[in-house]
């Protein structure tokens, strides 16, 4: 029989089984054999995390959400701290619940427990979280440390640098922000003492919401202590967690359309495409995100309207035009349909039979070219109009002649061939052609990106965060602003590739 020498494994093997060992309250031996045991039963070993305390306790639905530290501190006001639980839970924040000494004279650990849905913490010299040192997993395994209340004691004992409990020795490990609730007498609030510590820890970079004025707990006394409301505390979280986007495209109205359209033979019968509306969708999503007031008009998809878009849902290409019509005016339009180029002229009101003759014969007539429409518009023209050239063949040179002959600013052209796997599926492959009309004719500059998920395209597409100046020399390709797109706002909407492009002429690519 084999013997093993657990001294003899590789370090990271040992440690883990150290953890493992410990936190089943066996010894690392004892352990080895549960494994050893198990794996013969040919059933596998739990798997163990580097991180064996969390993944233990955080549910899969909090999988992914930021996560905080809430510090519980000894005062009144700490009954508001479950509400404060509550209400960052609501915010889809995970919450982990440390309470002082003096915070159990006001709340339990299992009320915070229960509230939190987790184990909450007390004792620095706990042996079923600290074998791992959890007072510096509790101040790193989050992205934000609440402490609400902050009473002065625990402010002072911050400013100083002690660690002599669970929660001042959580702060003193903490690399993450730290957001205080101070919450105290006014006197306390006012003392030198205290607004001396409350100097220091603002230079030491620690962010505070409150204390507000109004009455104390202590009858007839009034002023500057009491803890800011929980959902002040939950707002000024969140901020801190989830800062605001760039919103490079406030102010802007686009107008998008996206999928396909349905030309209807009959009642029940209609001419279609393969389009799942995905790539438009995303640049409705993006676009919104970025600020804009978007309007989608979309033919028949089976997406979810996006969350704060405009949504206009149509079935043919007549009624897009319409739709489209009636949104204009807008400063961008970006034409990502795949609209039905013909219909059917001789539409049956009644569902067509077999004859013996054989199919009844369809009449097909052109459909309005809505891209070419918005593009010549005399007076409404948006300032930049987008199209797309689904192409499966000669992408460029078919991509090139499509926004002479359609007369808009830009196409993004994509090879939708059955086997680049575009329409209907998950990724792009797109070039992007911008249009310079200059004194000495007309520039086409073309820009190929890499294979990319819609969501990234459209990303690429609307997004550009960064300040003009900022890209200027950054890279030898071109700056749309510099281009003079006719008519068009380039500041409004300016791809963010420059470090993938590359400028090509049009016979490089063919
Ligand atoms: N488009 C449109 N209205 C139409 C046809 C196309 O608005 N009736 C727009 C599409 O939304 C896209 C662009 O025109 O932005 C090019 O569409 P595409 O299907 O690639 O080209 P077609 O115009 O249909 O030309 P072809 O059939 O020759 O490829």
């Amino acid at each position: 029989m084999a013997s093993l020498t657990i001294r003899k494994l590789d370090d990271a093997i040992r440690d883990e089984l150290r953890l493992r060992a410990a936190r089943n309250g066996r010894s690392v031996e004892d352990e080895v054999r549960v494994i050893l045991r198990e794996a013969s039963q040919h059933r596998p070993p739990p798997a163990v995390s580097a991180t064996p305390e969390v993944s233990r306790v955080r549910s899969d639905a909090d999988a992914g959400l930021p996560r905080v530290t809430l510090i519980i501190g000894g005062g009144i006001a700490a009954y508001k701290a479950l509400d404060l639980i509550r209400r960052l839970k609501e915010r889809h924040v995970h919450v982990r619940c440390v309470l002082t000494r003096a915070a159990q004279q006001f709340v339990t650990p299992l009320s915070a427990s229960a509230l939190s849905n987790e184990r909450c913490y007390t004792d620095l010299f706990d042996p079923e979280s600290e074998f791992d040192a959890g007072h510096i997993r509790l101040a790193r395994d989050c992205e934000l440390i609440v402490v609400a209340p902050a009473t002065a004691d625990l402010m002072a004992k911050m400013a100083q640098g002690h660690a002599d409990d669970l929660a001042s020795a959580i702060l003193l490990a903490a690399n993450r922000p730290i957001l205080l609730a101070p919450a105290m007498n006014p006197l306390m609030w006012n003392h030198a003492a205290t607004r001396r510590n409350v100097a220091q820890l603002e230079r030491d970079g620690v962010a505070m919401i409150g204390p507000n004025a109004g009455e104390m707990a202590e009858a007839g006394e009034a002023g500057v202590g009491r803890m800011a409301e929980p959902l002040e505390i939950a707002a000024t979280a969140e901020r801190l967690l989830r800062p605001p986007q760039p919103r490079p495209l406030a102010g802007k109205r686009i107008l998008i359309t996206a999928g396909p359209t349905h030309e209807p033979i009959d009642p029940v019968r209609y001419i279609a495409n393969r389009s799942s509306g995905k790539q438009g969708f995303a640049i409705a999503i993006a676009a919104q995100a970025a600020g804009a007031d978007v309007t989608l008009i979309s033919g028949p998809v089976d997406l979810d309207d996006p969350a704060g878009v405009t949504v206009k849902h149509v079935e043919s290409a007549r009624e897009m035009l319409h739709r489209v019509e009636a949104a204009l005016p807008v400063d961008i339009a970006i034409c990502a349909a795949a609209v039905a180029d013909w219909r059917v002229a001789n539409e049956g009101e009644q569902k067509l039979k077999k004859t013996s003759a054989g199919m009844p014969p369809l009449q097909l007539v052109e459909n309005p070219d809505i891209l070419a429409t918005i593009s010549k518009l005399p007076d409404k023209r948006p300032r930049l109009v987008i199209g797309f050239a689904a192409e499966t063949e000669n992408l460029i040179d078919n991509a090139k002649a499509k926004l002479a002959r359609k007369g808009c600013d830009w196409i993004v052209a994509n090879d939708v061939s059955p086997a680049s796997g575009v329409m209907g599926g998950d990724r792009n492959t797109v070039h992007l052609l911008t249009r310079d009309d200059g004194d000495t004719g007309v520039d086409i500059r073309i820009e190929s990106w890499p294979v990319m998920t819609k969501e990234q395209v459209a990303t690429e597409l609307v997004a550009d965060p960064r300040p003009r100046a900022a890209r200027a020399g950054a890279h030898r390709s071109y700056d749309c602003a510099t281009t003079g797109l006719r008519g068009a706002d380039p500041s409004a909407l300016r791809p963010r590739i420059e470090a993938r492009c590359h400028r090509a002429e049009l016979a490089g690519h063919g």
